[in-house]
């Protein structure tokens, strides 16, 4: 039986904007400062939300609005112009911004990858890069680190063994650097974009990055060499081993690069960020950290069959949602919860304040792991989406859960984390919810 202390009975509310009550315009200011925190009271109370301003983007929480544009009536509001212009240089004709029928295929083939069955098998993937960062943190002199730093280094680490290694063409290092350069040319988002009506963004060119051509040829080299090379059990083989189960198409060498290199880009911050968070509610929580320390110690062998470590990430995902934001453009005029909706209109749901509506969740802003536990599934499907929903929901979302368990559990197996006493705790938009003052803790490797 696991321990519980009097500790978890206290409440833990972790720090974080909760629904804003400014006048609409100030509130509306706070908006340059983090998306985030221009969210007024409305986007956590109300099914729909239309912000005063001509042209602005519906807000919709309600779960069945919700639906209907994820997945009842998910043709009818496709992807923008705005997400395709920031996204193509990373995604090219890949799974993201494909065409409907070549859509079907790619995503029919990569499901085969990425199944759960597929994922688990990468898990000595996850395991030794996890024990390469304890070994790293046992040769520290003071233990102190940005566990926001390190977590991306162990992701990265991470996409490099399962998805581009194996090739003697590849230059590990070289390919980390470029990236670092490129993923901050992409990631340069600018409120005016946001701010600019959808089909504005249509005569524009893709956000480009100088980098984008120097990764395209690693991937590309790699690729080749792969195609001939014997199976090392990776990403990479079992993407080219996919078939459409109906067509028995494969994918092509030139979508395989494109979607690896957006595999990258899609894995590499979410999966960072949400760990990061994840760690810092472990380091706050004594309660949360005894029971993880238990589970894995009784655990007899696969460290995937962990429920409380996956309940802790699930709810660590709902406070701090890594995609805080999806968006949609409606392809025509309709009406949501008595709001009109032009068409090109822009459709924001703000997963952020979904997670924690006051109509659908219990103590909505509290750290409690326990709403995840013995089929404690979320109120409604889609009142909790970190991974989205419907036919786009993330293809990457039991890689990306396994990889986390795994790297959350060997750490914490391996050693103790703190938080610093200096830490400044609170969560900054970006291309995903990431830590503004970062992470600052005390490793000590037992
Ligand atoms: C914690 C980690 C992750 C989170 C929170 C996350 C979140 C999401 C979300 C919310 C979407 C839907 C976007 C939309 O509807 O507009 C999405 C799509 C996608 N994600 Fe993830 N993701 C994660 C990890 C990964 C990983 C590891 C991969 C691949 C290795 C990946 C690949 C993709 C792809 C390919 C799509 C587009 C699917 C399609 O359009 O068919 N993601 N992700």
């Amino acid at each position: 039986m696991p321990k519980v202390s009097n500790e978890s009975r206290h409440r833990f509310q972790p720090p974080a904007p909760l629904p804003g009550k400014l006048p609409a315009l100030f509130q509306g200011l706070a908006t340059f400062r983090s998306q985030i925190e221009g969210l007024p009271e409305a986007a956590f109370t109300e099914p729909a939300w239309q912000p005063p301003l001509a042209g602005m983007p519906l807000f919709v929480m309600a779960p069945d609005l919700v639906r209907r544009v994820l997945l009842t009536e998910a043709d009818l509001f496709p992807a923008g112009d705005l997400f395709t212009r920031m996204m193509r240089p990373v995604w090219g004709d890949g799974l993201l911004l494909a065409k409907p029928d070549s859509w079907r295929v790619q995503r029919r083939a990569t499901a085969e990858a990425f199944r759960p069955g597929a994922v688990e098998q990468l898990t000595p993937f996850f395991e030794a890069a996890a024990n390469q960062t304890l070994q790293r943190w046992r040769a520290l002199p003071d233990g102190q680190v940005d566990i926001f730093e390190e977590m991306k280094r162990l992701t990265f680490d991470v996409i490099l063994d399962t998805m581009l290694s194996g090739a003697s063409a590849f230059d590990r290092d070289a390919f980390a650097q470029t990236a670092g350069k490129f993923f901050a040319d992409i990631s340069r988002i600018r409120i005016s974009y946001i701010l600019k009506p959808d089909a504005w963004h249509a005569e524009r060119p893709s956000i480009d990055s100088p980098h984008r051509a120097a990764l395209q040829s690693h991937i590309r080299k790699l690729v080749a060499e792969r195609r001939n090379a014997p199976p090392r059990g990776d990403l990479v083989d079992l993407l080219m081993k996919a078939r459409d189960p109906e067509t028995g198409e494969g994918l092509s060498d030139d979508l395989l690069c494109d979607n690896l290199l957006g595999f990258i880009m899609a894995g590499y911050e979410t999966t960072s960020t949400a760990l990061t968070w994840t760690l810092y509610l472990v380091a706050a929580h004594a309660p949360t950290r005894e029971r993880l320390r238990d589970e894995a110690a009784d655990l007899p062998g696969n460290v995937q069959d962990l429920p409380f470590a996956r309940a802790v990430i699930s709810e660590a995902m709902r406070l701090y949602p890594p995609a805080f934001l999806l968006t949609r453009v409606s392809v025509q005029d309709t009406e949501m919860a008595g709001h009109r909706v032009r068409a090109g209109q822009r459709i924001n749901i703000p997963i952020y304040a979904i997670h924690q509506g006051a109509a659908v969740w219990r103590d909505p802003h509290a750290f409690d792991p326990s709403r995840f536990l013995d089929g404690g599934a979320p109120p409604d499907r889609f009142a909790y989406l970190p991974f989205g929903g419907g036919p786009r929901i993330c293809i990457g979302a039991a890689f990306a859960m396994a990889e986390m368990v795994t790297l959350l559990t060997t750490l914490l197996r391996g050693a103790d984390i703190s938080l610093s006493p200096d830490a400044r705790i609170w969560p900054q938009t970006g291309l995903a919810l990431y830590p503004r003052h970062g992470m600052p803790m005390r490793v000590k490797v037992r």
